[in-house]
């Protein structure tokens, strides 16, 4: 089949739940050249290198056919340095010093107590949903209370935030009614902040948005603006992603027999679990939105000027090129090297909090649900193909510990 068409299968709802094997088709073309013009790349050493190529930007304005203005200017995740660095810095200041995960290692042992809550929630019956009852709150609890966010506002939010990931990549409608549509969620959604950072600027507290209104430093404060959008994308991030990784975390571990016993008899295990699962089953497919700032080769492909360019990170993860026996969920393996939280200067900011809330609501499930199985496999797919992941998880169970 044309690389194109193959390109198009693996973003229609049927093929959800396993794109795998129309990956290991498409990388045997390492870079195809969509209809539109856009180019995908698929093999991981060339996913690498794009990545770190300070010819690549990731800001749309730069496309030879730009998108139409939006009110909002994009947030950091969105732009080149070096209002990227100066954005990410400002943020990631919060954090601790800068590249520590000290803060989030501090949450540790709340964060213990989230899942433990929410699984005592599920005691007493023999069903549950993994994502309704533990994998979506918990990083949503998390996120919010790390921004200062009111847990009880989530309601209002969840839809806004599901609206911007669902248009984010190819799927249902034109072009401009998902972009629309992202636009409308986003500046509801940023509305929504720009009152809560107005109240943190009057009344500042311990959270992350009092931090972002109030710091003033040698490299400068952020603008009401810049507080808006970052807020948003950390709400975003801290929302869609995690919840993926825990879900495709637990459908694989129930996928191989022995695994969940080995957890619950090898704690530390759970270190390498997720690692492997930020390969084998990542919640992040596709980047879908870089652009070239001048001619570029890539495996013999020139890709001209101001095109667009989609990284096929889980095409990229699974590359035998790359890994030996890539379809193999493989715990063990000495050397897990992955794009599951991309590379480069905008590398995820938010890794350390993820993969920490990954271990632990995979080890206490592990722990304490006893003979836990699937009820449908496969589960019911979320629809958007690039931010990957089951709506639902229903898994029977004979008793909580
Ligand atoms: C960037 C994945 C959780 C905050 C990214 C990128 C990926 C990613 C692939 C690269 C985007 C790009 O290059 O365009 C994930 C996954 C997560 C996760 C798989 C969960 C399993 C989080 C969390 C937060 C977060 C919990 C917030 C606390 C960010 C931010 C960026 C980012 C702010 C932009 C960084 C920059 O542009 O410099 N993430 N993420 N992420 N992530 Fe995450």
């Amino acid at each position: 089949m044309e690389p194109a068409r193959i390109y198009d299968q693996i973003h229609e709802f049927d093929n959800r739940a396993d794109p795998y094997t129309l990956y290991a088709e498409l990388r045997q073309t390492p870079v195809v050249r969509l209809d539109d013009g856009a180019y995908v790349v698929n093999t991981y050493e060339h996913i690498v290198a794009l990545l770190h190529d300070p010819r690549v930007s990731s800001d749309s304005r730069n496309l030879a056919h730009p998108p139409a203005t939006e009110q909002l200017p994009p947030s950091f995740i969105r732009v080149d340095p070096p209002e990227h660095d100066r954005l990410r810095g400002l943020t990631m200041r919060h954090f601790g010093p800068p590249h520590s995960p000290l803060v989030v290692e501090s949450m540790r042992g709340e964060l213990h107590e989230l899942v433990k809550d929410l699984i005592d929630g599920i005691a007493g019956r023999n069903q549950a949903d993994i994502v309704d009852d533990v994998a979506y709150p918990f990083p949503v609890t998390v996120i919010c209370r790390l921004l200062g966010v009111p847990r009880e506002d989530e309601s209002r939010f969840h839809v806004w935030a599901d609206e911007i990931v669902e248009t984010l990549g190819p799927g249902e409608g034109s072009v401009e009614e998902r972009t629309r549509r992202r636009q409308s969620a986003g500046l509801a959604l940023a509305g929504y902040l720009g009152e809560l950072a107005q109240s943190r600027r009057e009344n500042p507290r311990h959270d992350l948005l009092s931090g972002l209104v109030t710091y003033h430093g040698p490299e400068g404060s952020m603008s009401e603006t810049e507080v808006m959008t970052t807020a948003v994308l950390l709400l975003i991030a801290g929302h869609e992603t995690t919840v993926n990784l825990i879900t495709n975390g637990m459908l694989t571990l129930l996928r191989n027999p022995g695994m969940l016993e080995r957890l619950r008899e090898e704690p530390d295990l759970v270190i390498g679990a997720v690692e492997e699962l930020l390969r084998f089953e990542p919640p992040v497919h596709f980047l879908p939105q870089r652009v070239a700032l001048d001619d570029i080769t890539v495996a013999d492909v020139t890709i001209p000027r101001g095109s667009s360019i989609i990284l096929a990170l889980a095409s990229g993860s699974r590359d035998p090129a790359h890994v030996h026996d890539p379809d193999r969920f493989d715990p063990d393996r000495p050397y897990i090297q992955h794009l599951g939280f991309g590379g480069g200067i905008h590398n995820c900011f938010g890794a350390p909090l993820a993969r920490l809330e990954a271990q632990i609501a995979l080890r206490q499930l592990a722990k304490r649900l006893v003979n836990p199985r699937l009820v449908t496999d496969p589960p019911p797919y979320r629809p958007s193909s690039t931010l990957r992941g089951p709506r639902h998880l229903v898994i029977a169970y004979d008793d909580v510990l």
